[in-house]
């Protein structure tokens, strides 16, 4: 008899995400709920992960990272934020955000702790605070802003909480983080236990004139983070899994032992083409402005529907508001839109354990002019 599991995510089921993508491809509907781009990456870059594969960089490479992209990595940051970092006991090249903040997670939770989730929330911040014992506690961002509820966060707090995740820019609304939002988590975390997580994954894709408010750029709250990043958004190319935890020194001890059995260490071909090709700032500089003229591109499209925007300053993605067009649940209006119009987009609710339906669906924008256009012209006349 093949003995049971007793599975540590028993509510975890197929997701939207999957369910949206079968449907998209069922219909073979324009898949604009799927974050990520549909045009090529950097040929250059690609050249350079071949020069480092035919170079001979094709073994096993520093647990840590390699030492040369980890450095590029401490300029960026001092040059971007005016922090100092050690390359060499803080930051860890990581397969992807993802697996960073997973990481961070896994370092520092116990069974029983507490994590303060903002939702809507990317899909992976509750089950990898489960699998690890400890309880996700949701507390909803305001509507339609998408700002944190501060008061609602200090209610929260108790001996327990051990961690608050925040993501700025914003997935899947585009909100970002202010000074003010900053200031208030300083005050609400200082002399406590809690470890702030912090998904910075989009850091460049900041529009209409806002400043990215990262973690790294306030040391009182860089002593208690671990911060994430990722290459695959920079550079286009989220197939490649590669991305960066930085901490304190202290912290990331911790994190490098749990990393150490986990995977070790990561692609070296991508991670030295990388080391070179980071040092040309324009590439990440301009993503602001190369993802804000996307986002005005397919807002002016998408005005000529009925389907109506809510602010957003960040990220791959922009809401629409349907409520002019029909009472439908989310997850209905988005099958139907897959099914009837061929436009495949992803319901805001599957971001809330509530399900919260506030009539609104997340587009990515990250596409090809040619695929927004197409995509708008099935929603005219709906
Ligand atoms: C908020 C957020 N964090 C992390 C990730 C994943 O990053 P990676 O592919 O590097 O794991 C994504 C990707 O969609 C994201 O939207």
């Amino acid at each position: 008899m093949q003995p049971q599991i007793q599975s540590k995510l028993p509510d975890v089921g197929t997701t939207i995400f999957t369910v949206m993508s079968v449907l998209a491809a069922e219909n073979k509907a324009i898949n604009l709920g799927q974050g990520m781009p549909d045009y090529p990456m950097n040929q250059e870059l690609i050249a350079l992960v071949n020069e480092a594969m035919k170079t001979g960089h094709n073994q096993y490479v520093h647990m840590n990272g390699y030492m040369p992209l980890r450095e590029t990595i401490a300029e960026k940051v001092e040059f971007l934020y005016q922090t100092k970092i050690n390359p060499d006991t803080q930051i860890t090249v990581t397969p992807g955000g993802t697996y960073a903040l997973y990481t961070a997670l896994t370092t520092i939770l116990q069974p029983g702790d507490e994590v303060i989730v903002f939702e809507p929330a990317y899909d992976s911040y509750i089950p990898s605070t489960e699998v690890n014992g400890a309880k996700a506690v949701p507390i909803e961002l305001t509507f339609p802003e998408y700002k944190i509820n501060w008061p609602l966060v200090k209610n929260a707090i108790n001996e327990r909480t051990r961690a608050i995740m925040i993501n700025s820019p914003h997935n899947p609304t585009g909100s970002v983080l202010s000074k003010d939002d900053m200031e208030q988590l300083k005050v609400l975390t200082k002399n406590t236990r809690i470890v702030i997580v912090s998904d910075e994954v989009y850091e460049h894709l900041v529009f209409d004139g806002k400043e990215h408010e990262s973690v790294l750029k306030y040391p009182d709250l860089l002593e208690r983070s671990f911060v994430s990043f990722s290459f695959g958004k920079v550079y286009h190319c989220t197939g490649w899994k590669l991305g960066y935890s930085i901490s304190s020194e202290a912290f990331m001890k911790e994190f490098r032992k749990i990393h150490q059995y986990n995977a070790f260490c990561c692609d070296t071909p991508k991670q030295v083409a990388v080391a070179s090709f980071l040092k040309q700032r324009d590439n990440y500089l301009q993503l602001g402005s190369f993802f804000q003229k996307k986002k005005d591109f397919f807002k002016d499209l998408m005005s000529g529907t009925k389907f109506q925007p809510l602010p957003s300053y960040g990220s791959y993605f922009q809401i629409y508001s349907y409520k002019n067009i029909s009472e439908e649940s989310e997850k209905d209006m988005a099958i139907r839109l897959t099914k009837e119009r061929g436009v495949a987009t992803i319901p805001v609710s599957a971001f809330y354990t509530a399900g919260t339906n506030n009539q609104v669906l997340r587009f990515c924008f990250a596409k090809k002019e040619s695929t927004l256009e197409a995509a708008a012209e099935k929603l005219i006349n709906l």
